[in-house]
């Protein structure tokens, strides 16, 4: 063969280079999109997990707000969550309430609206719901807090899922 034979010409090197680059482009916009394709997947499975919050031994019939953390790993990036939730006894059952208000997402508490001690009241649009999360009427919120998935181990409460009520 001659050196002739090898020799690329500027044609082929254009192909070549544009090719590379191209390919380079559409893989740098199509990996963000398959992020957020599998995201919710690998979210789903993180959550799916339960994570110690208390001893059954601390709770009492009335709602207690117990924070809790966990590491998240999602893809490449790790964190630590942050978590709370107003976990009461309701006879011999476990009830794990979010404190995420259903109307627009502020933070309720328990018996700090003087006229209502015994419901969870919601400040940013005076929403209130019942000790078991059922909502007032009438009111902004449309629908009741969420529950977690609970899990009791060895006097230990664990709480899973978020799991959505309607
Ligand atoms: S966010 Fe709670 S009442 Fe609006």
């Amino acid at each position: 063969m001659s050196e002739k034979d090898h020799r690329v010409s500027r044609r082929q090197f254009l192909t070549y280079t544009l090719t590379g680059v191209g390919g380079f482009m559409a893989a740098g916009m199509l990996m963000p999109m398959a992020r957020f394709a599998l995201d919710p997947a690998l979210k789903a499975g993180a959550e799916s997990e339960f994570k110690y919050v208390c001893e059954v031994a601390d709770l009492t019939e009335e709602p207690q707000n117990f924070p809790f953390s966990f590491d998240q790993v999602d893809a490449w990036y790790e964190s630590e969550v942050q978590r709370e939730a107003f976990i009461f006894l309701r006879g011999e059952e476990i009830v794990a309430l979010s404190p995420t208000c259903t109307h627009l997402g502020c933070t309720v508490n328990f018996g700090t609206n003087e006229q209502y001690p015994d419901q969870f009241y919601c400040p940013c649009h005076f929403g209130r719901f019942e000790k078991d999360g059922t909502n007032i009427p009438g009111l902004p919120p449309q629908r009741p807090l969420d529950v977690f998935e609970v899990k009791v181990e060895d006097g230990s409460v664990y709480l899973g899922q978020i799991i959505q009520r309607t």
